[in-house]
């Protein structure tokens, strides 16, 4: 590879412009950079060179805008234009889960990591970017050999990203930390130069080999997947024991060890990366016979998967042991907020779930309504909250964005049938909708503390109403 620092600022390719290149691009372009991002979908570069985002994400639209304009970022659908230009090539394409199995599929990582080796013109960086199975780097650096031009020398690093969604150009401006994976002391420097504004900022670098960075970044997903599904399982304690979750977690969170972050108990984690990042790793521990890894990996699906059979379960305590022809609000669609997206969406679930139960479901999310129209037509949308909310004998919060929770309780009782609320992210103020008239059922908390009779009867045939009656 030839030193390129030294001659000019290294210029950059950005291949895949999901939520991951996109950021990254225009994050490139704010720190000084020339880049071009590259994508296979006409329509997608089409909508990025006029500085319009294909999805929701705080901040960035701004961010692309300023820097299309400014001529620092530009898009194309001709990857051996972008890779001839550029001095490092970061490779942030997705890596969905297989429709088969839990294994990630790494087809457009091995197709895009295959096609810069080939385009090149001159040495270059290639970066890993993209989340993938431990041992995915090394298998890329021997498929590149072949492809590579003559005379044309390339090196292969991982570089994984920690970005979150609806804080993605944040996160990626000013990450927690920078792991550089099997660079040598050149490409090393490389990036050192890409990333100087960070690290001069003080963000810490981890300089490792291959397998480690790779594994870095899924452990990261792993520990905050396990993190919730703890506090989860503490929250069925709670019900069980009339313990109080969300004091536990603050009392917890005081603990420096510990943090309070990620121990939001309710429904659980949905999204593009946990619920797949999680199964990849639990194939890819079974597959290296890391069987103790792969179980609680395991029990950390399990746990999140039971949360929304919770939240169905206590719908169907709510509303006497059927749904059927009652009509429920679903406020919120996207997997988390600020976010329009809702890949593997916990919310979605339940209201899908709760419609093919032969309830009236009508969802409403404040950016996040047409993507779920695209994945479940059949559920009812609502423009606002007090339509969702109207005539309906149940009301679902399944995705804690700040205008639920700042909603006027009386005035939605007062357009309810029933004024019953499933707070299934604890983001209410639980006592403000009791006074205005409204019964809350939250996750984690003594929900059956006094069971009524009734209700108690109404339970039988589910497994918790089983449990419940027992007890009772
Ligand atoms: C996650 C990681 O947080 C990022 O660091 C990582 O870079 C990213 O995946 C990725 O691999 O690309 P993201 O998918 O944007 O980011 O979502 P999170 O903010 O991690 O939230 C995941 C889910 O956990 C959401 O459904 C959220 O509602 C849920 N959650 C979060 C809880 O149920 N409880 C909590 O306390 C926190």
């Amino acid at each position: 590879m030839t030193d390129h620092t030294t001659v000019h600022a290294p210029r950059i390719s950005v291949i895949g412009t999901g939520y991951l290149g996109a950021t990254h691009a225009a994050a490139m372009a704010e720190m000084g950079f020339d880049v071009v991002g590259v994508d296979t979908d006409p329509a997608k570069v089409e909508a990025l060179s006029h500085g319009d985002v294909p999805f929701f994400e705080p901040g960035l639209p701004e961010l692309l805008q300023r820097h299309v304009e400014t001529g620092r970022l530009r898009f194309t659908t001709d990857l051996a234009d972008a890779v001839a230009v550029s001095d490092v090539h970061f490779i942030c394409v997705g890596t969905p889960q297989q429709t088969t199995s839990f294994a990630a599929n790494l087809s457009y990582v091995e197709e895009a990591t295959r096609s810069v080796a080939a385009a090149l013109t001159h040495d270059g960086l290639i970066v890993g970017k993209s989340t993938v199975p431990v041992g995915t780097a090394a298998r890329l650096r021997s498929l590149i050999v072949p492809a590579l031009p003559e005379q044309v020398h390339a090196e292969l690093v991982w570089n994984p990203e920690f970005l979150r969604e609806g804080k993605a150009v944040d996160d990626t401006l000013h990450p927690d930390r920078i792991v550089f994976g099997g660079a040598s002391a050149e490409a090393e420097a490389l990036l050192r130069a890409v990333y100087a504004l960070p690290i001069a900022a003080g963000t810490p670098v981890v300089a490792c080999d291959l397998p480690t960075a790779e594994l870095v970044k899924v452990s990261a997903n792993a520990f905050l997947a396990t993190k919730i599904s703890f506090i989860n399982a503490i929250s069925e304690i709670c019900e069980a024991a009339d313990a109080d979750v969300e004091q536990i977690a603050e009392a917890l969170g005081y603990d420096a060890r510990i943090g309070r972050q990620f121990l939001n108990a309710g429904l659980g984690f949905g999204g593009g990366c946990l619920p797949k990042d999680i199964r990849a790793l639990m194939h890819r521990s079974a597959e290296l016979g890391a069987f103790s890894a792969a179980s609680l990996l395991q029990q950390v699906d399990e746990i999140n998967m039971g949360q929304r059979q919770r939240v169905i379960d206590t719908t169907l305590d709510a509303l006497g042991g059927s749904v059927l022809n009652r009509r429920i609000a679903v406020l919120g669609a996207a997997f988390k907020p600020h976010t329009d997206d809702v890949r593997d969406s916990p919310a979605l679930n339940v209201a899908a779930a709760l419609h093919l139960r032969g309830a009236q479901v009508v969802v409403y999310d404040p950016e996040a309504g047409t993507t779920a129209k695209r994945v479940y037509p059949t559920l009812g949308y609502a423009e606002d909250v007090e339509t969702a909310v109207r005539g309906t004998d149940a009301v679902l919060v399944l995705t804690e964005w700040p205008e639920f929770a700042e909603a006027d309780p009386a005035a939605l009782a007062r357009l309810t049938r029933g004024a019953q609320v499933i707070d299934g992210r604890n983001c209410l103020p639980a006592e403000e909708w009791e006074e205005a008239g409204w019964t809350v059922s939250r996750l984690g908390h003594a929900r059956f503390s006094a069971p009524q009779p009734e209700r108690v009867l109404r339970s039988v045939g589910t497994a918790s109403r089983g449990r419940l009656l027992v007890d009772a």
